[in-house]
């Protein structure tokens, strides 16, 4: 509405940004937050290895420095890049929302900047001293310091930002009172934390492990010495994955609850969603057996036996992101503002006046029999294209043929009187905000999607078009009208 759209009318607007999170996630907490203090933990126990008459184990330090690298590598580019990917992308696909949370928690995302420089020169000073680090006892233990340093400032980046992810879910109090304080204390954040940060460690563990089976030597004591701390690392963090887990569970509300299953997969695979349930109950149950399995005879782990734990609890991070965003729907921020970027306060005078009229970005304002099929796809950009795509992925003509069968002509009239109800039956949709005129549009222009094929470009190739009642010119001339009535007042008077 307020923004020009960006649209990506194939792979799906949500795609994007989904794509791009989830890596971030993935190296976030598998690499940063729960990898540093394990890969810190390690490094200590080279120091405690090496005894009285050297510093450090150095065959030992070599292996965690190898880890170590792996992390720095990926973290520094890869890592760094999507996370300011995310913004970018969701400020493209969705900048309404963007624009309320900067609003609301401008200072903790000053903090966020703030700790996050200080853990990149932090996570710069921690690796590229590390071989400096082993000429002196007081040199190595400094360096230790530096990573335990390190790994409070990741997870402190962690921690602000999942303040936000939780008062997206549910803003709590801060819809009666729009302070700072009342979006951080959301009711999803701490839970959330709690659940997040286990997670990470347990990520982290089973990579570890992985990477242990990639550099050191096959059969070695050193290798058994490294599975077995990792499967230690392993056995503390799972079970407060399923507590943080379960303690999740219980607050999130019952509306969210009832999106799960469609969450999980899609509306064809919602029956599936209890084989899916068990997925993320296996990923913790397979990375328990591989933790108790490598404790009892660990030079018989190699690469094959971890990676498919390792695979499974990626996956389980990954399923939770994709639910995590999706349940909160039809809400990008609970109760406040629609996934199609609407205020929920708005939509009376919406529902009453139209959407159209009050849209910055619009080719039409006033419908007529000739610009029906014109008004109809603004109204569809403005209100189902940050979900659904004309052609593509989740595409507005499938989801209607779906419903009313596959290769037969759309009925205008069913259309119409499913989509004021949409949201009743399928509760993951915002309520349709339009008035009659412009849902007979919106009608006719998926008529037409069908009929034809063609696909909607978003702004990136179509250029701006803009409400015809904010242009230039019309501003300038309601200026004149306004000036010119002011001298008649005064000639008369
Ligand atoms: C917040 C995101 C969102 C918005 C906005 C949205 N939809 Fe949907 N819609 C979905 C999702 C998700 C599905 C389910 C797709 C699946 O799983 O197959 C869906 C499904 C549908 C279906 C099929 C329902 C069924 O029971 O099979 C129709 C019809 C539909 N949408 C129409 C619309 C129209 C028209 C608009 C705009 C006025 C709109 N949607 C806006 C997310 C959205």
């Amino acid at each position: 509405m307020d923004f020009p759209m960006f649209h990506l009318d194939w792979l799906n607007d949500r795609f994007l940004i989904a794509a791009i999170a989830i890596l971030h996630v993935f190296i976030n907490h598998g690499l940063a937050v729960g990898f540093i203090p394990y890969i810190t933990w390690l490094e200590q126990k080279g120091v405690e290895k090496g005894g009285k008459n050297q510093i450090v184990d150095l065959e030992w330090d070599n292996l965690i420095y190898k880890k170590m690298k792996v992390a720095f590598i990926i973290t520094t580019t890869i890592g760094a890049m999507t996370g300011v990917g995310i913004w970018f992308s969701v400020a493209l696909v969705s900048p309404a929302s963007i624009g309320s949370l900067i609003r609301v928690f401008y200072w903790a995302w000053f903090t966020e900047w703030v700790v996050f420089v200080t853990e990149v020169v932090l996570i710069l000073i921690y690796f590229l001293t590390w071989k400096n680090a082993n000429t002196s006892l007081k040199a190595k233990l400094r360096h230790i310091k530096f990573g335990w340093f390190l790994s409070i400032f990741s997870w402190i980046t962690m921690a602000i930002i999942v303040a936000i992810l939780g008062f997206m879910m549910d803003p709590g109090n801060w819809n009666n009172n729009h302070t700072l304080l009342n979006g951080f204390t959301n009711p999803i954040y701490l839970p959330q934390l709690l659940f997040r940060t286990p997670t990470a460690m347990l990520v982290a563990g089973v990579f570890g492990m992985l990477l242990t089976t990639i550099f050191a030597p096959k059969g070695s004591e050193m290798i058994a010495k490294a599975i077995k701390y990792a499967s230690k690392w392993i056995m503390v963090w799972t079970p407060l994955v399923i507590i943080g887990a379960v303690y999740y569970w219980n607050v999130m509300p019952s509306a969210m609850k009832d999106n799960m299953s469609t969450a999980v997969g899609s509306i064809e695979f919602s029956q599936y969603y209890n084989l899916l349930k068990y997925f993320i109950i296996g990923a913790a149950s397979l990375s328990i057996i591989l933790a108790v399995f490598a404790f009892l005879k660990p030079k018989k782990i190699n690469f094959t036996y971890v990676i498919v734990p390792c695979l499974f609890v990626f996956g389980f991070l990954g399923i939770f992101e994709r639910v995590r965003e999706f349940i909160r729907k039809p809400y990008v921020i609970g109760g406040y503002m629609y996934s199609n970027l609407l205020r929920e306060e708005d939509y009376p005078l919406y529902k009453k006046e139209g959407i159209l009229k009050y849209a910055t970005y619009t080719s039409v304002t006033e419908i007529t029999d000739e610009n029906k099929i014109q008004a109809g796809r603004d109204v569809f950009m403005n209100t189902c294209s940050r979900c659904h795509t004309t052609q593509g992925v989740n595409s507005i003509t499938y989801v209607f043929e779906r419903m009313y069968g596959f290769g037969k002509p759309l009925d205008e009239n069913s259309m119409a009187a499913y989509i004021p109800n949409m949201h009743n039956g399928r509760t993951f949709m915002p309520p349709f905000p339009g008035n009659k005129k412009e849902l007979n549009a919106l009608v006719a222009y998926i008529k037409q999607l069908q009929q034809t094929g063609e696909s909607l470009e978003g702004v990136q190739t179509s250029g701006v078009q803009i409400n015809p009642l904010n242009s230039a010119v019309a501003v300038s001339k309601k200026i004149e009208e306004t000036n010119k009535e002011n001298d008649k007042k005064l000639t008369q008077k």
